[in-house]
């Protein structure tokens, strides 16, 4: 099936919001070293443009969920594909994430982070779309939140593609 890619927030905002994010943490977390968990892949894009705008020191680990399957359509499954390199006990952690949907990634991914022993735990995301919500997520920093549509670029793909875009897009299929 064909698609087109409309754009929904150029380069510069999505930029702009993200020194602007990098600035918040940076305050908040004055005089301490923050420890950011990104969710691969998608989260990997914009986990490397704020942590160079982070003036504290920051530690880097990684990990990878699985939920979707090459489809749009959530399957409700959340499975650990890889697992953390470093214990995250008494750290101070951000979990960076590419967009929060229906929530059932990020809510089974945070109590099993919390069940670790972290100092303290907060989640950062690129993107939100607060309307396909089922499980309700606190969310501590946002990029933009967004309508319910199917979205790529930054780190974001459909069926692996698009990824690499340097900007939001909308998916649309002829
Ligand atoms: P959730 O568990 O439904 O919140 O799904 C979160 C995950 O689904 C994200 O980390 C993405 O990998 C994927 N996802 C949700 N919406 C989109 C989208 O619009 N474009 C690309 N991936 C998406
Ligand atoms: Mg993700």
């Amino acid at each position: 099936m064909a698609e087109n890619i409309r754009v929904l927030l150029t380069e510069e905002e999505v930029d702009a919001r993200i020194q602007a994010i990098g600035d918040q943490i940076s305050k908040d977390y004055a005089g301490k070293q923050v420890h950011l968990v990104c969710v691969l892949k998608g989260g990997s894009f914009f986990l490397c443009e704020l942590a160079k705008r982070i003036k504290v020191p920051v530690s880097l680990d990684f990990m990878s969920v699985s939920s979707y399957g090459s489809d749009t359509k959530s399957s409700g499954v959340v499975k650990i594909v890889k697992d953390l390199d470093d214990s995250i006990k008494d750290k101070d952690v951000i979990v960076v994430e590419d967009i929060v949907d229906s929530g059932r990634t990020l809510s089974y991914l945070l109590e099993m982070l919390r069940d670790r022993g972290p100092k303290s735990l907060r989640l950062c995301t690129l993107l939100d779309k607060p309307d396909r919500r089922v499980i309700d997520v606190n969310v501590d920093y946002t990029g933009f939140q967004i309508p319910d549509e199917f979205v790529v670029g930054y780190g974001l793909d459909y069926d692996q593609r698009y990824r690499n875009l340097p900007y939001i897009g909308v998916v649309e299929f002829e």
